[in-house]
């Protein structure tokens, strides 16, 4: 059997998996302005259950209303949000699979023409573009973001979800204070990558704090961020510190599995780095790249426990069924509107995918 076929069950409530795919978190912009879910947004996330996944991730949900990165993104900073996300996690369970929301801040990537207020960062950092600095956050205000992640994922825990993925990945506001040069500051949030990863622990904390024992909790990482200034050394630092956080997975975003990089005079994958790292008995989740059963076989060779596919998962709802044997390959881009069509994706969320080289055909 193809080791992503066989079942998981994670310690935390002994939750049971029924395979070890997951459907990485997809921003798709087919929401509501105010933050509440569309239906739209609800089916395509509810397809890729019924299509087999054992774990469905949301598209990274903004925990505070000025966190907001893109037009038609999903809030998880009011009460009022609290219907469309328990009919998500409705419509997911019903097909059998685990539902993550993945909470993020946007920080400096939260823009001004979005929330009406200047960005905030770990710093004042330039935003580029000519859009001037953000600015850097206040004591009070690093306090404040932590509790709203703590109450978006007790939100999360009431509308049904099974657990939440914390965004430190890509250059959001977690990874804005874990990189060196988007996070100068001198006091306890920053000086060396200790204190750096200090607003992520103290979100774990206050996450684990603000819902029940059996909710899972994890966090995504970059193993590489030149933007942030957060290089290869600086990542499995934090890794090592998240092995002293409560944490359920961790998943390394990749973009490309196949990619090296050198740790400890050693080039290797980086989820092989990752895992290395990373205490034995936490799971790992990587993704980037992967396509097919042979691709996907090369991630748990690297020692990763899950695979994670986006792209792939856009294209074809039931992915999972390519990984059994004998499975023809999925195809791969360009696609046309029809089959996006077919695969539950509205004419927005298409639109937005004509912005990826080469993945909508004309
Ligand atoms: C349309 C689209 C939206 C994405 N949005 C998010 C997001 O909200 N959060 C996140 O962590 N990654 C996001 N990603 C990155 C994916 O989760 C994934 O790591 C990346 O696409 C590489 O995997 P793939 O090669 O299987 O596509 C997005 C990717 C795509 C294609």
């Amino acid at each position: 059997m193809h080791p992503a076929l066989e079942t998981f069950v994670f310690k935390r409530g002994a939750r049971s998996v029924r395979n070890r795919t997951v459907l990485a978190a997809m921003t798709n912009k087919q929401s509501h302005p105010d933050g509440t879910l569309s239906e739209d947004e609800i089916q395509w996330l509810e397809a890729r259950s019924e299509g087999g996944f054992g774990i469905v991730t949301t598209a990274a949900t903004n925990v505070e209303e000025d966190g907001q990165g893109w037009e038609g993104e999903f809030g998880t900073w009011s009460e009022g949000h609290l219907n469309g996300l328990t009919k998500m996690a409705k419509a997911i369970k019903n097909h059998g699979g685990i539902g993550l929301t993945q909470l993020f801040h946007g920080g400096m990537r939260a823009p001004e023409r979005l929330t009406g207020l200047q960005p905030k960062s770990a710093s004042a950092n330039d935003l580029g573009h000519g859009l001037g600095k953000s600015r850097a956050m206040e004591e009070k205000e690093i306090e404040e973001t932590i509790r709203a992640f703590g109450r978006a994922a007790n939100l999360c825990e009431r509308a049904g979800f099974d657990g939440v993925e914390l965004h430190g990945a890509h250059g959001y506001l977690i990874a804005q204070f874990l990189g060196s040069s988007t996070n100068r500051r001198k006091d306890a949030w920053g000086g060396n990558q200790t204190k750096r990863t200090r607003f992520l622990a103290e979100i774990v904390h206050e996450v684990r704090r603000s819902t029940g024992p059996d909710f899972l909790v994890g966090v995504r990482l970059s193993p590489v961020l030149s933007s942030c200034g957060l290089g290869l050394d600086d990542a499995l630092e934090t890794l090592e510190l998240c092995n002293a956080m409560e944490l359920d997975f961790v998943h390394v975003s990749c973009w490309d599995i196949t990619e090296t990089g050198v740790a400890n005079s050693r080039e290797q994958p980086y989820t092989s780095h990752f895992r290395e790292v990373l205490d034995d008995e936490v799971p790992l989740m990587t993704t980037g790249g992967v396509w097919n059963a042979q691709e996907a076989e090369l991630a748990f060779e690297q020692g990763a426990d899950f695979v994670g596919v986006a792209r792939a998962g856009i294209a074809h709802p039931n992915w999972p069924s390519y990984l059994a044997a004998g499975q023809a390959e999925p195809q791969r881009p360009p696609f046309d509107e029809a089959m996006l069509t077919e695969a539950k994706l509205s004419p927005v969320f298409i639109q937005y995918m004509r912005r990826w080289d080469g993945f909508v055909s004309d």
